[in-house]
């Protein structure tokens, strides 16, 4: 614990007619709602203390993947089926160091004991995978390296048209059920928004042993490069427009699903988490406008929220969140179809 978190303007400047912006999620207790999710920022202990000076609340390290931890494994298990372990002459031969070649896993949990022995603020760990499998032995392993809580990245593109919507939902639901058994520190569960239902995808994945939700993952787009034809992984930062998505289903599942939800996508300033909260929010996490603004941008977004909240008089955020959720509002239908027609119709007078 070398730093301590930044004082807010609150902290500095007495704090009785202050909005108390205290939250909570996944059965920690937070000083405002404002986190940063899963991007290099966070992968690396210089740039994680430098976040928690910016007052982040707490952080969630980069994804350790279904796809690297499988690897590993697979490496593992052959050398031991060829007997080469236990052979010294294949040993000197070509017998690879065995600290070199158990990189990803290993230096993922190094981080996380960084992480844990420099900051004071919560450390949220993340796997990445889509399928039940061996890998999933690593939720305990970061569980034993202190990690505060688990988040689950689901990542998954349905691109096989033999597999259901039911067998790709079925696939999430095992997946939940399988790491909740693995771990007994809260778990998050990271999705996408494209769901037949995703409301009712949220109330099954929180009977599966999902205690919050992260809504939503931001899938990345591929390009065509039309002078090579080349297929281009698009790695875009976001924009502050696509929070929209996240609000709507926020504002749905808020009060309908039993699971604190987190907001990811798009949050890049205080007013947007504000509208997060309201919509019934328990945290808003940022990824791009970090690694545009640098990490001292979170004590801007906290201060802009506080700013919000104690102009209006709210004494705390319990107070505000959900209050504009689509179980709160007079017209629910804003949220629907409703809103669309409206939207639509309405163009013409603001164009
Ligand atoms: C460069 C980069 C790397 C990321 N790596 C991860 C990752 O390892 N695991 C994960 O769950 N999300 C990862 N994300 C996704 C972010 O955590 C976040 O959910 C997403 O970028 C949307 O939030 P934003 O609009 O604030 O960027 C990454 C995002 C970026 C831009």
């Amino acid at each position: 614990m070398t730093t301590e978190p930044m004082m807010t303007e609150s902290t500095a400047t007495g704090r009785e007619d202050r909005t108390d912006l205290t939250t909570t999620y996944l059965g920690l207790t937070l000083p405002h709602p404002i986190m940063a999710s899963s991007s290099p920022l966070t992968g690396n202990v210089e740039s994680l203390l430098s976040l928690q000076e910016a007052g982040a609340a707490a952080v969630v390290l980069p994804s350790l993947f279904e796809e690297q931890v499988e690897h590993e494994a697979m490496a593992y298990g052959t050398l031991l089926e060829s007997g080469a372990a236990f052979n010294a002459e294949a040993y000197d031969g070509y017998f690879p160091d065995l600290d070199d070649y158990n990189t990803g896993a290993e230096e993922y949990l190094d981080l996380l004991n960084a992480a844990k022995q420099e900051l004071s603020i919560p450390v949220i760990a993340s796997l990445n995978g889509t399928s039940k499998g061996g890998w999933t032995y690593y939720a305990s392993e970061l569980e034993n390296e202190g990690a505060d809580a688990l988040e689950l990245n689901i990542y998954h593109v349905a691109a096989d048209p033999d597999e259901t919507s039911a067998q790709v939902e079925d696939r999430y639901l095992r997946l939940v059920e399988e790491v909740k058994t693995e771990i007994n520190i809260p778990l998050a569960v990271k999705i996408g928004p494209f769901f037949s239902s995703p409301a009712n995808m949220a109330r099954r994945l929180a009977s599966a042993g999902a205690d919050a939700l992260v809504l939503f993952n931001r899938f990345y787009q591929p390009d065509i490069n039309l002078e090579t034809l080349d297929v281009l992984p698009d790695l875009d930062l976001s924009t502050a427009a696509e929070m929209r998505l996240v609000l709507r289903w926020v504002a749905i599942m808020h009060g309908r699903v039993d699971a604190d939800i987190a907001a990811t996508t798009g949050v890049h300033d205080g007013h947007g988490a504000v509208k997060l909260v309201l919509a019934g929010a328990n945290v808003a996490m940022l990824a791009s406008a970090l690694l545009h603004h640098g990490p001292g941008h979170i004590h801007t977004v906290v201060s802009e929220m506080e700013r919000w909240f104690t102009e209006r008089e709210y004494s705390s955020l319990g107070q505000a969140r959900g209050s504009v959720s689509q179980v709160s509002v007079a017209d629910p239908s804003t949220f629907e179809r409703a809103n669309y027609m409206r939207t639509l119709t309405s163009y013409d007078h603001h164009g």
